[in-house]
């Protein structure tokens, strides 16, 4: 399979969204990129149309997340992939792709969490706007991390059936992988939990300064840190955590390991103790990844393609 490009965007239901716009723009520093009649919001961090959505909606957490392939073909190989396994596939409609700024694009339901995931080979660029750092010099939206009730399934999944690469476990708890052949350490990634919720949204950071003026920025906003600075030992990034304006967690990372397509080193399986997750011990508050609803795929608006 020719497989991802990566990670495209997340879309998040939040109780204000022009709360939440303002803080996604002024705290984390996205760049406003869009707004519908229905009062959804884009924010972008690259010249992608949006990387960021949000939708307005009383159960704060993941809408759904998009993932960008290679090329059509690859759309197609991953569409009759799915189909052949028995999963649902479901276009989306011409009036959302526009909205959405997506070309051909579809969606289904992740099977073990009910999170939606949607595939498509193009989004629109802004081609002659690029997008302009302020607080934060972002990257790119680097990762979403699940907690899973049914850990040892979604594992399957992701890796037999999307196609992603493991790249190191926490043993029987923790499952990084990436968007192959998108180089970076994880996409994705899974925790074995007693539910199923979003666990945080990750922005990948160009230097430490983004990390320590991260600080300082949210201490004076009185944006709640929830855990860090630290450092994971699996990618090598060092991580801020950080709660948006409905409990959602949000995080920094500096640094990540890279994977060539080919020849590319075994996952690592990690002792799951603490200093697997953090080895500089840093301070955690108990609100870390408490909100994070999931929305289950909307198959009202959303029109089945037949399995071939
Ligand atoms: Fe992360």
């Amino acid at each position: 399979m020719e497989g991802y490009e990566k990670l495209g965007y997340v879309a998040l239901n939040v109780s204000d969204v022009a709360k939440s716009r303002d803080f996604y723009e002024k705290q984390v520093g996205l760049q406003r990129s869009g707004d519908l009649d229905d009062g959804t919001a884009f924010l972008r961090c690259s010249e992608d149309h949006h990387s960021i959505a949000l939708y307005r909606s009383g159960k704060p957490g993941l809408k759904r997340a998009g993932f960008e392939m290679k090329s059509e073909r690859a759309l197609d190989q991953l569409a009759s992939r799915l189909a052949g396994q028995g999963i649902a596939v479901h276009e989306v409609s011409a009036a959302e792709r526009k909205d959405l700024g997506l070309g051909r694009a579809f969606r289904i339901s992740e099977p073990s969490t009910g999170a939606t995931y949607e595939f498509y080979a193009n989004m629109r660029q802004w081609g002659g706007k690029p997008f302009k750092p302020t607080v934060a010099r972002i990257q790119r939206i680097g990762h979403f991390v699940l907690k899973v009730a049914d850990f040892d399934a979604a594992c399957r999944f992701h890796t037999e059936v999307l196609g992603f690469c493991v790249s190191d476990m926490i043993d029987g708890t923790i499952c990084f992988m990436r968007c192959h052949p998108n180089p970076y350490h994880h996409g994705v990634g899974l925790g074995r939990a007693s539910e199923d919720q979003l666990h945080h949204v990750n922005f990948m950071v160009t230097e430490v300064d983004d990390i320590g003026r991260g600080i300082s920025r949210f201490n004076k906003a009185q944006v709640p840190i929830v855990n860090g600075p630290g450092r994971h030992p699996p990618s090598g990034s060092m991580f801020l955590y950080y709660l948006d304006p409905d409990g959602i967690t949000v995080e920094y990372s500096f640094g990540m390991e890279e994977f060539p397509a080919e020849g590319a080193r075994k996952p690592r399986v990690m002792e799951p103790i603490k200093a697997s997750i953090d080895y500089w011990d840093s301070f955690l508050d108990p609100r870390k990844a408490t909100v994070g609803a999931i929305e289950g795929l909307d198959t009202t608006v959303a029109k089945r393609i037949a399995a071939e």
